[in-house]
């Protein structure tokens, strides 16, 4: 059985969903801040609670016979994270501290975490590798890089529990299948927050920062659909299962779109052309990143299939036009 924190997330929802698809029993632990109990596939048990509450944690793993956990549950906004540490470092870092050790310490053999390329801070040249030294710049990616540490300590501790870290790149789009998407409130990513605009549901977009050192001045990135990355969970597990050894792995495309050009393919996807508004930088922001996914594809046999800007628009703004939050 394979236990999923965060498992009513953007990110969790869709690998949980293709979990389902692939027959693999699981459950979901989350304490429902950001998450929606309507996103949990059928069939599938939600558990409403606090991956730092080791009693519950330690009880759901000896219940259900866990041997594997993919560990979503977290704050992700890298604004709010500057504006407020306290709440990144205790939900992301010390949140991890606690079920990573109750994990290790109940048998628990194989551990994804969802990690992030703002690990990387601003890298001194694209495409980034994992061997790239880390250098967070806001207290988001300290938190996460933190639990990356501790995932490795764990285990040269003499545990015998193996992980991949997941640095995912930028994340974006709905299920190409239907029926899910992202739904976090108040979202301040990018595709989420343009597929907003142009259903109307804010008057405008606002792009932070034109000055930055860019062919447009705005930032760059590397965005990937959902559905690929959900897909990259399940073959870091099976990596994992086949013996695989603790490894931590880029999740993008390999190259990098600027905020100008994910506006422009949001306005051709809905053929809505809405407001945007110039605003000065966003503090925690590096001016471009995108990944060299050559491990991922090597190492688990990634095979992303959605590689495609306009889809990751499209399936965002189909999403949230049929999307009411309740
Ligand atoms: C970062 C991480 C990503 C992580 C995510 C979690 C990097 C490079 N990426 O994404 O791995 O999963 O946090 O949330 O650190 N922007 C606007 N207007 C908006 C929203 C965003 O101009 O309304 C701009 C931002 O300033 C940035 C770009 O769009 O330049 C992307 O921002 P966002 O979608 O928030 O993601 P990151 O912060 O890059």
């Amino acid at each position: 059985m394979i236990l999923v924190t965060g498992g009513a997330g953007y990110i969790g929802s869709h690998t949980l969903s293709r979990l389902k698809e692939l027959n693999e029993p699981a459950i979901a632990l989350d304490n429902l801040y950001s998450g929606h109990r309507w996103a949990i596939p059928k069939g599938v048990e939600l558990v409403k609670g606090n991956i730092a509450d080791q009693a519950l944690v330690e009880g759901l793993i000896k219940k259900h016979k866990i041997t594997s956990v993919i560990h979503f549950a977290a704050h992700t906004a890298v604004g709010e994270s500057v504006q407020n540490p306290f709440k990144y470092y205790r939900n992301n870092t010390l949140g991890s501290l606690n079920l990573i050790e109750t994990c290790a310490r109940s048998g628990v053999k194989h551990f994804i975490f969802s990690s992030t390329c703002a690990v990387y801070g601003n890298a001194a040249s694209n495409p980034i590798r994992e061997s790239m030294p880390t250098d967070p710049v806001s207290p988001y990616a300290a938190s996460k890089r933190m639990t990356e540490v501790l995932l490795h300590d764990t285990e040269a501790a003499g545990f015998a529990m193996k992980s991949v870290a997941m640095r995912y790149f930028n994340v974006g789009g709905a299920r190409v299948a239907g029926g899910l998407g992202q739904a976090t409130p108040n979202a301040t990513q990018l595709v989420k927050v343009a597929a907003e605009v142009a259903c109307g549901k804010r008057p405008k977009l606002l792009i932070f920062g034109t000055d930055y050192p860019t062919a447009d001045g705005t930032c760059i990135r590397d965005y990937i659909h959902v559905d690929d990355l959900a897909e990259a969970h399940v073959q870091a597990l099976n990596y994992l299962r086949k013996g695989g050894k603790s490894e931590i792995v880029n999740i993008g495309y390999g190259k990098g779109y600027s905020v100008m050009e994910v506006v422009k393919a949001m306005k051709k996807v809905s053929g809505v052309d809405f407001a945007i508004e110039i605003q000065p930088r966003r503090e925690g922001d590096v001016v471009a990143v995108w990944a060299d996914p050559a491990k991922a594809v090597s190492l688990l046999g990634w095979k992303p299939k959605l590689d495609d800007l306009d889809l990751i628009c499209r399936t965002a703004y189909e999403w949230e036009r049929a999307y009411q939050p309740s």
